[in-house]
């Protein structure tokens, strides 16, 4: 079966056609990046906007590079939440119509879902497994034990971690976006160079949850120490250090969560699981078996979106021509509350 996936929940506008929930035979990904970049971030309209213009040249491109007609397709999946709701109803009204006209069902897809996904259109995983999704919306540890069936451990309590890393690189000036440009400086950088407060003491916190706004603030707050010390501000080293207080918070909730739960399987997934430092640190992990999609399938792609809409088709769970699109996540079960 040939599912077309279209995503389009922020500011990359992607479209591809996969086999079978495996094999990709295309994954088109027309970023948004030079748009957005004058102003530091995503500006919602700008990126629904030029979704609007973008998606019908997308799909007839991953069709053609898939080699394969419209009509040859088998089901249309699209990520309907979370996201910007603009840019998500964009990609959905077209997946509608698309569907519509040519009387295939859509499936309406989860884009944490599709995210943790992202590595089982290379590798085969088995479930059950811990799953991390970091992106510049979300942070959430989950115990997985089907493609839909997940519970949440911890999330984080305020900034995603990827939002924290975008807000440094902001305030620093080291381009955008910010977690690619930290994560090049930090690797000429030292590490040891600034001690930021450890992000984990952060009250209310519990078991598997981080916080990233306390370390953001004191990362952002050295900036103005260092108008009494110039000098003493390598960029490099700002990143590294920034990176891993960052980082290290993330992998010692992971190792809890698969100690906790008995588990030595790892799935990431998201634009922060591109970070070189993190696929380390998880690669290095003792007794784990951890899988990361490779960089393109990290950050958001229309594949890992066919890859999973293939799955519900299988189980004949489509989406009504009602079907609309939130902003939030939803149908995460809450393993402790
Ligand atoms: O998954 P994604 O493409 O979009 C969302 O669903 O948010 O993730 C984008 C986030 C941004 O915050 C970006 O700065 C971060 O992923 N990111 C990275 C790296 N590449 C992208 N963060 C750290 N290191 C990277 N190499
Ligand atoms: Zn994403």
């Amino acid at each position: 079966m040939k599912v077309l996936g279209i995503e389009t929940s922020c500011d990359e506008c992607s479209v591809a056609v996969v086999e079978n929930g495996k094999t990709i035979h295309s994954n088109v990904i027309a970023t948004q990046l030079s748009i957005h970049r004058p102003y530091n971030g995503v500006v919602p309209e700008i990126a629904s906007r030029t979704h609007t213009e973008w998606i019908w040249p997308v799909v007839d491109r991953a069709l053609s590079e898939a080699d394969i007609s419209k009509e040859g397709i088998d089901g249309v999946a699209v990520t309907n939440r979370p996201g910007l709701v603009g840019s998500l109803l964009v990609g959905l009204s077209f997946a509608k119509a698309y569907a519509y006209t040519l009387k295939k069902p859509l499936i309406a897809i989860d884009h944490i879902r599709a995210h943790l996904y992202a590595a089982h259109l290379e590798y085969d995983i088995e479930y059950p497994y811990i799953g991390l999704i970091v992106s510049g919306g979300h942070t959430i540890i989950c115990r997985v034990d089907d493609f839909d069936t997940i519970a949440v451990l911890g999330t984080t309590i305020d900034d995603a971690c990827g939002e924290a890393f975008d807000k440094v690189a902001k305030h620093y000036g080291f381009g955008y976006p910010g977690g690619l440009a930290i994560d090049r400086l930090a690797r000429g950088g030292d590490s040891g160079a600034f001690k930021f407060p450890d992000p984990s003491l952060h009250k209310g916190e519990h078991a598997y949850d981080v916080s990233y706004s306390g370390l953001k603030t004191a990362v952002i707050n050295q900036l103005g120490q260092f108008k009494n010390k110039p000098g003493d501000d390598r960029p490099e080293d700002i990143a590294a250090s920034f990176e891993k207080a960052a980082i290290d918070l993330l992998m010692r909730r992971v190792k809890k969560a698969l100690s906790d739960e008995g588990i030595s399987r790892l799935v990431a997934g998201g634009g922060v699981a591109a970070n070189s430092y993190f696929r380390k640190l998880a690669g290095d992990l003792r007794k784990t078996d951890v899988y990361f999609p490779s960089l393109t399938l990290c950050t958001d792609n229309g594949a890992m979106v066919a890859g999973l809409g293939y799955h519900y088709l299988k189980r004949d769970i489509t989406s009504e021509r009602t079907v609309n699109a939130f902003s939030r996540v939803e149908g995460f079960k809450k393993k402790y509350p």
